[in-house]
């Protein structure tokens, strides 16, 4: 079944020219990016978009981060696609994501890890009428 997911280059990645090595590897994988913009995020959007970690220790320091800078925000869409980024995109900690995964080989750290992408289909339909809406 198609499936969508979201997907958001973190605003340490957009500033370290990374779009392209990003974008690439999901081109590479043959999946369809069927939209994409760059935009600063809101505090509104950023605090909807990671609401179920309201409460969190890091979850104000995780807003201010991805409000800190453009972001691109894409949808791609391919069979199964949700799962295989997340394998493509490594663990949520860089620092102990694989070699070869996105994180794995582009950061070092859980507050700075280049890249957000749905965890669920759920997940990506809530994400995508957020983003684009
Ligand atoms: S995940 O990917 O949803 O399974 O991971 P989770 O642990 O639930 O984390 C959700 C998002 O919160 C970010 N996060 C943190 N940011 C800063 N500091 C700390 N300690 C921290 N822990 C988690 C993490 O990068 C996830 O962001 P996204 O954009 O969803 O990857």
């Amino acid at each position: 079944m198609v499936e969508k997911s979201l997907v958001l280059i973190k605003p340490e990645a957009v500033s370290r020219g990374l779009i392209g090595e990003i974008v690439g590897r999901f081109e590479t994988r043959q999946f369809r990016i069927v939209a994409m913009k760059m935009e600063i995020l809101s505090r509104e959007i950023a605090e909807t978009h990671y609401g179920e970690h309201r409460g969190k220790p890091f979850f104000e320091g995780l807003v201010s981060y991805i409000t800190s800078g453009p972001v691109v925000a894409m949808v791609v869409e391919s069979p199964g696609v949700v799962a295989m980024i997340r394998t493509m995109v490594g663990t949520t900690d860089a620092a102990l994501a694989a070699p070869g995964t996105i994180r794995g080989d582009l950061a070092q750290s859980i507050a700075e890890n280049v890249i957000h992408a749905s965890d669920s289909p759920e997940s990506a339909q809530r994400e995508i009428k957020l983003f684009f809406s």
